[in-house]
């Protein structure tokens, strides 16, 4: 029996990849994204990916009851997988009331909607940036939780309304999915990351200085207590994650038990580690000059992924290397369509 899945923000960076994986694993996906950080040519794009004749999708925010009222009685939902929210720590700290809005208003319109139409499971995105500044590398799921910033503040507070909801009602089943760096792009080149302002990430801004839309990348400090001074993370291939999603989804359906669960490499990674792999990935050596530190940088995120292993089956196998060329092969070709 074909499953039907809710993805909103279906078309965005991870949501997009996890459509794919969804649609190859056999479930029928219907999308909600209001286009604020996505394109709708997307939708194209992820047609002609899966084969798929017609990507079901509607245009709207799910903060939009009525919007959302008409979606969910057009369909029978069995899940439903929650991507979209903002996610830009440093806007957040000068917008924390939208963020406040858009990531907790829209999960508890959702949850609200779910509840009244019967569907019961849910795999929520959450981040590693509940850890705050941890004291265990490699992180432990069970490691004390803290925010550094709006945006950590409202990923912590959904994840309590969850914990809160399954509490006074076991029927629900959420899959809370913690995502330590998501980089890279679907290996065809069709669908990947695509941000208009300058990148404040990582490989995206790597990836503009291969590109040389950008003169150089900026390493924020080499005085960390880390092999080469730079700050560490686990960078994990984007679909890698959304494979991560498909397995809390078929957990979730098999059990109806929840879990929460780190989903990284283990592997940590610097940010010199980071600039030599995209240098092989680009075959040039990428410029870079050493900036201060940025504020609310920690030195070391790194997951423990025992119990993603144990409960889902999950394993990130894509390398560093592969992780760039993908994202290389993504800006030659489909990000410049
Ligand atoms: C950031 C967010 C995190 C969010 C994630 C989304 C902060 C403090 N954290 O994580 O909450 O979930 O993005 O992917 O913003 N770096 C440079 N030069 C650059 C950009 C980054 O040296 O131009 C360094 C950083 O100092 C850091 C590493 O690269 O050591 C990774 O940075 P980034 O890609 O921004 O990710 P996080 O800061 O880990």
């Amino acid at each position: 029996m074909t499953r039907t899945v809710l993805l909103t923000g279906g078309a965005g960076y991870i949501g997009s990849h996890t459509f794919v994986a969804l649609v190859e694993a056999g479930y029928s996906v219907v999308i909600v994204d209001d286009f604020s950080n996505s394109k709708p040519s997307v939708l194209t794009r992820l047609g002609r990916l899966t084969g798929l004749n017609k990507v079901e999708a509607y245009e709207g925010s799910v903060l939009d009851d009525a919007f959302m009222e008409r979606v969910f009685n057009a369909h029978e939902f069995d899940a439903v997988v929650h991507f979209a929210a903002k996610k830009a720590v440093g806007e957040s700290v000068s917008y924390p009331v939208d963020y406040v809005e858009t990531n907790v208003g829209g999960l508890t319109t959702l949850l609200r909607l779910m509840d009244a139409h019967d569907v019961r499971r849910l795999v929520f995105s959450s981040s590693a940036t509940v850890y705050g500044d941890p004291d265990i590398i490699p992180i432990p799921e069970s490691a004390p939780r803290s925010y550094t910033s709006p945006y950590a503040f409202t990923k912590l507070m959904s994840e309590q309304i969850l914990e809160q909801a399954a509490a006074a009602d076991p029927a629900w089943a959420f899959g809370i999915l913690r995502y330590f760096n998501p980089v890279g792009a679907h290996p065809s080149g069709t669908i990947g990351e695509d941000p208009s302002d300058i990148p404040n990430n990582l490989m995206p801004y790597i990836a503009k200085v291969a590109a040389g839309e950008l003169s150089h990348l900026n390493v924020f400090g080499d005085d960390y207590d880390t092999p080469d001074g730079t700050g560490v993370r686990d960078y994990v291939h984007v679909c890698d994650l959304a494979m991560g999603h498909v397995k809390s989804l078929d957990a979730l359906m098999a059990s109806n038990l929840g879990h929460t669960v780190n989903l990284g490499t283990g592997i940590g990674s610097s940010v010199f580690d980071m600039l030599q792999a995209y240098s092989r990935a680009c075959g040039k050596t990428l410029p870079h000059v050493v900036t201060d530190r940025r504020d609310g940088d920690v030195p070391v995120l790194c997951a423990e992924v025992d119990r993603a292993r144990e409960l889902l089956g999950f394993e990130a196998k894509r390398t560093l290397d592969e992780m760039c060329a993908s994202s290389w092969h993504w800006i030659q070709t489909g990000a410049k369509e």
